[in-house]
């Protein structure tokens, strides 16, 4: 009853040349395959062009951030009235990285959780625990405040426009993925606080992808877990066979 939900996360990879590369390969390769939602998450500098290359299909683009603010003094900032115009409708919120390098915390995910859905974008809001945190007997109290303050607030139709990523710090990027039983643990508790947070109804049909360290083989045992509805793909995303055969897993 989930409608899988595939995104590539190309973090600060390709330029505009790239990108429509890239994104003419996945057209290429996904057209065809219309059982998944299909995402992709580009900078902001392709944004435009890949949303203009986009038309017509259904791949959805996603942006990497939002500030929470509709405009103003903020240097350097885009806001979700900004993406709204460029054809944006997920956004990325509260990766580990802008969690780990830019000072995100659970406050600000909130704000631009907030702000994204006010302006109607679709969330994507990432939690993950690091492996500290689970070596250390932490890694449900970690995801639990993590989704707790970074969801406050929410209410009534909020909750069907919401995308959480699951994505254990350990495993992105360093070729260590979760194994199956891991992933479905967290995801199911994820969604047993979605039911105290926002009703059973609700949590049984928020999407919840795993994201880190997702690639062709491991995917489709990934997704064929009861609570795991999709990926969040960051290096098998940069390449459009790869990032094609990771949706086909999907369907
Ligand atoms: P990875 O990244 O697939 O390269 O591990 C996932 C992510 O950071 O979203």
């Amino acid at each position: 009853m989930r409608k899988r939900i595939v995104a590539g996360n190309w973090k600060m990879n390709k330029t505009r040349a790239e990108a429509l590369a890239l994104v003419a390969g996945i057209k290429a390769e996904v057209a065809a395959l219309g059982a998944a939602e299909i995402v992709v998450g580009v900078p902001f500098t392709d944004l435009d062009v890949v949303g203009q290359a986009l038309k017509g299909s259904a791949v959805q683009l996603a942006a990497q951030n939002v500030h929470w603010a509709e405009k103003g003094a903020f240097t350097g900032e885009i806001s979700a009235a900004m993406l709204k115009e460029l054809g944006v409708t997920y956004v990325i919120i509260g990766h580990s990285e802008r969690r780990q390098y830019f000072g995100e915390t659970d406050e600000t995910v909130n704000k631009r959780t907030k702000a994204a859905l006010a302006a109607g974008l679709k969330p994507i809001v990432c939690v993950g625990e690091t492996l500290a945190e689970r070596e250390g007997g932490q890694m449900t109290a970690v995801v639990e405040r993590q989704v707790r303050a970074g969801l406050a607030g929410l209410q009534g139709a909020d909750w069907d426009q919401l995308v959480i990523a699951y994505e254990p710090v350990w495993a992105i990027g360093t070729g260590k993925t979760a194994t199956t039983a891991q992933a479905q643990e967290v995801h199911a508790f994820i969604r047993q606080l979605l039911g105290v947070l926002a009703g059973a109804a609700a949590a049984a049909t928020i999407r919840i992808q795993y994201g880190g360290s997702m690639k062709p083989d491991n995917a489709k045992d990934l997704m064929s877990q009861p609570d795991i509805d999709g990926g969040l793909i960051g290096g098998a995303s940069l390449e459009a066979k790869s990032f094609a055969d990771i949706v086909r897993g999907a369907l």
